[in-house]
């Protein structure tokens, strides 16, 4: 694609998908309803994380310009079905640049988010470090804990960016697979407890990954206290449910949340 093309793109970019050469038709509909997808269960997340190869720091500016246009058409185009988050990860770890979180009624959505993007002219730039998936679901153990514990859970975080997300895959094993739920709540009761403190600060999401992926849990965290991030996870490991996690991590995903536009901006530099 020639630079040239694209810049002419730029003045249109909210109205048109551009993919790899093509542009195609202006986009169509509403955004996807982003509040369902972000809040109720039954619905697929996945976090995709990818690096940016040698060639992209040699392009010149015009030509990444014309490049980050792509993605935004890309991104732009899969909104109507998807909602999509993007964070920068470029500066704080090694794993990678870029991290998408795309929530979607139907993962074969994702799926075609994820291709037209890797096959886009952005796309050529791009190398996949990782890709997760998992499903949101109703809680399992809060509604038999006791009705106090209920309403400790309820209390909201803090008002204000929560610029920091933090994203680990969990597997447990077998042993606590094999337990009866009662053991299992019990233990999960002493892991919320444990919690308490840090709900003001640190907001979470949870996806079941068993049989989707090779783990059994995504979880995902807002925070602008990274240090309050750190002290949970000190006492979430005194707990007797952390004796049964096999995978805390590998990798730990630590990245910034950022608007699309805010994405460009730093990758077009
Ligand atoms: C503000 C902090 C946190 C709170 C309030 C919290 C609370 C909870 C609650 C209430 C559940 C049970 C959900 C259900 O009923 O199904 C749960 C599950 C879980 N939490 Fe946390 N949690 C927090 C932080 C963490 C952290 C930091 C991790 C690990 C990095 C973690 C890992 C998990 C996992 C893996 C499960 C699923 C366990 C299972 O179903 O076997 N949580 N959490």
């Amino acid at each position: 694609m020639k630079p040239s093309t694209v810049l002419i793109l730029r003045t249109r970019w909210v109205s048109w998908a551009c993919v790899g050469l093509l542009c195609l038709t202006p986009l169509a509909g509403a955004a996807a309803d982003r509040e369902k997808l972000l809040n109720e269960p039954g619905v697929y997340g996945t976090f995709a994380t990818f690096s940016l190869d040698e060639e992209w720091a040699k392009e010149d500016q015009a030509t990444r310009i014309a490049y980050l246009t792509v993605l935004k058409g890309v991104v732009e185009q899969h909104r109507e079905k998807i909602a999509i988050d993007l964070y920068l990860m470029r500066g704080l770890s090694d794993h990678a640049d870029l991290m998408f979180r795309a929530h979607a009624a139907e993962l074969r959505d994702t799926q075609q988010f994820l291709v037209d993007l890797q096959t886009s002219h952005f796309g050529k730039h791009l190398k996949t470090a990782s890709i997760m998936h998992g499903l949101t679901k109703k809680a399992n153990y809060v509604p038999g804990f006791p009705d106090q514990l209920k309403a400790d859970l309820k209390v909201a975080s803090e008002p204000g960016p929560k610029p920091y997300a933090i994203v680990v895959p969990i597997r447990k094993s077998a042993d606590w697979w094999g337990l009866d739920q009662e053991k299992r709540a019990a233990m999960m009761q002493e892991h919320t407890e444990a919690t308490l403190s840090y709900l003001k600060t640190v907001k979470r999401k949870l996806y079941h990954s068993s049989g989707l992926d090779d783990l059994d849990f995504i979880t995902y965290f807002e925070t602008s206290e990274l240090e309050d991030f750190h002290s949970l996870i000190l006492s979430l490991e005194k707990v007797k449910e952390f004796q049964y996690t096999r995978r805390f991590g590998h990798p730990t995903l630590l990245g910034t949340a950022k608007s699309l536009d805010e994405i460009i901006e730093t990758l077009a530099q």
